[in-house]
This record gives structure tokens, sequence and C-alpha cells, in this order.
């Protein structure tokens, strides 16, 4: 697994979103850096990561697995885990299978629920044009107008130019695996409600692929869940504006490490 572990202090884990990498992160990461430690691997089939060829059928829950053997590899016993819509399925896999390993949990722009039918059918037809035409060009035609805040499309070109590129590189193999495995993902609901731990939600004010009543379900879920919505970002607040992503979160982490 490609990793880049940077940092010292306080172990947090960031898990990214689809179909992007761990550099959608590169915004957040020295200024988070300087008070904690930021582990942030490409799952597998993004970025540096290669796709076992192990024949398995696509499930988030390898992802999972991947990132509790990476926690092992680094002797982390537990971490803060956070993550980004994927990365926030992927959080709450570990959840369901390694839940003493997280003392905190982020979770931004990310939903409980399983998908609905419309939602399978989509993700599947997204994986076959994946394998069949590659993911080059309409990949990152599609997906930036969604991923990205009506501001951010509006006044942040660099935002824009530097996601299409980040979208443009991923393997389409990945994508596809990636595409297939969210689409078997269990409702995560009993698991958060388990969950008793602090837990800090975001949500982009213009999120238009998990908008503000998905992240208002998830923080009714867990236990201990705190929503702040943040403004003028969409889907990806962290790549959008990390200045506001990183003062939310050590916040939110000031508190939390004064409780624990
Ligand atoms: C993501 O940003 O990771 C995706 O939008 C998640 C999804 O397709 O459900």
């Amino acid at each position: 697994m490609n990793v880049i572990d940077t940092g010292s202090g306080l172990p947090m884990v960031l898990l990214h979103a689809f179909p992007v990498d761990s550099r959608m992160w590169d915004g957040v990461r020295s200024d988070l850096a300087a008070n904690v430690r930021v582990i942030t691997p490409d799952q597998r089939g993004l970025g540096w990561t290669p796709l076992p060829r192990d024949g398995r059928p696509p499930s988030l829950n390898d992802v999972a697995a991947d990132v509790i053997a990476m926690l092992d590899q680094l002797g982390l016993e537990r971490v803060v885990l956070g993550g980004c819509s994927m990365g926030g399925y992927v959080a709450m896999a570990i959840l369901r299978f390694a839940r003493r390993r997280v003392a905190g949990l982020i979770l931004s722009d990310t939903k409980v629920g399983a998908d609905s039918v419309e939602q399978v059918v989509n993700r599947l037809s997204v994986a076959e044009r994946a394998e069949t035409e590659g993911s080059k060009g309409w990949l990152a035609e599609n997906m930036v107008p969604n991923l990205l805040g009506d501001t951010s499309l509006a006044e942040r070109p660099g935002a824009v130019n530097v996601l299409h590129a980040l979208i443009e590189e991923q393997p389409a193999a990945g994508v596809s695996w990636a595409q297939r495995a969210m689409a078997v993902r269990r409702d995560a609901t009993e698991v958060l409600r388990n969950t008793a731990i602090p837990a800090l939600v975001m949500v982009g004010e213009q999120d238009k692929i998990t908008p503000i009543a998905e992240a208002e379900r998830l923080t009714d879920t867990l236990p201990y869940g705190e929503l702040t919505v943040l403004p003028r970002v969409g889907h990806l607040p962290a790549f959008e504006d990390p200045r506001t992503f990183t003062d939310t979160v050590m916040r939110w982490l000031s508190r939390f490490a004064r409780k624990g």
C-alpha cells in the first residue's frame, strides 16, 4: 500500500474519496501534521497502490483489511480515523471489523446507507465503461462538476484543473473495481449506532453527491456525533478549502484530546 506518513504524535489516518487518491489531502497534510501524525494511504487500485490479482470479488471490506494491516505494520494500536465519501465507507467497514482500533472518527461528505437499485445500476455502468473504454476523458468530465461545489467551479480554477488531472491519472481497473466494491457495500446504521466514540461529521454546504440531509442522518446515528456544515464547498471540502477543513478538525481534536 502506498502511504504518506508525516508529522508526529496522535496518529490520524485519512482515507480518500473516489475517483482520486491520497493527493486529495495535499492541501491539509502539512498543517495537520504540524499538530498530529497524518497517515494517508492510496486505497487499492487507486494512486500508486496496485490492485491485487487475487481473483476475489470487489469489496470495501478488503480495503478495510488493507488499512488494518497497515496499522499493524506501523505498530499503531488505535488511531483517529477519517474518511471522505468512499473513504468514509471504508472507515465504516473498519469499525465493523476492528472498532477497538478507532479512538475517534472524522467523516466528511459520506453516508451511512447502502445504495439504491438505481445507484447500483449506475455504478455498474460506470464500471463496465471503464473496463471497455478505459477511464480517460469521460470520467473526469462527468465527475468534476459533481464533486466540486458551485463556488469552486466558479472561483477556484486551480482546484478544477488539479482535480481533473487527478481523476485522469487513476487506472481504469481501479476505477471499475472501486465502483463494483461500493455497489455491494452494506448499510452501516447498526455499526455507527454502536460507535460510542467522539465523531466529527462534516459536509460541504454545496455537496451534490451526499447533501446535508445525509450528514444529518449520519450524525443522528452516531452516539457522540457532531455536525459541521462547511461553507462555499461541495463534496471535497479538504481539497476545495483546506484551511477551513483543517481548522474544523483541529478545533474538534483539541476538545477531543482534552476529554481523552
Ligand atoms: C466519492 O466521492 O468517494 C464517491 O462520490 C462516493 C460514491 O460514489 O458513493
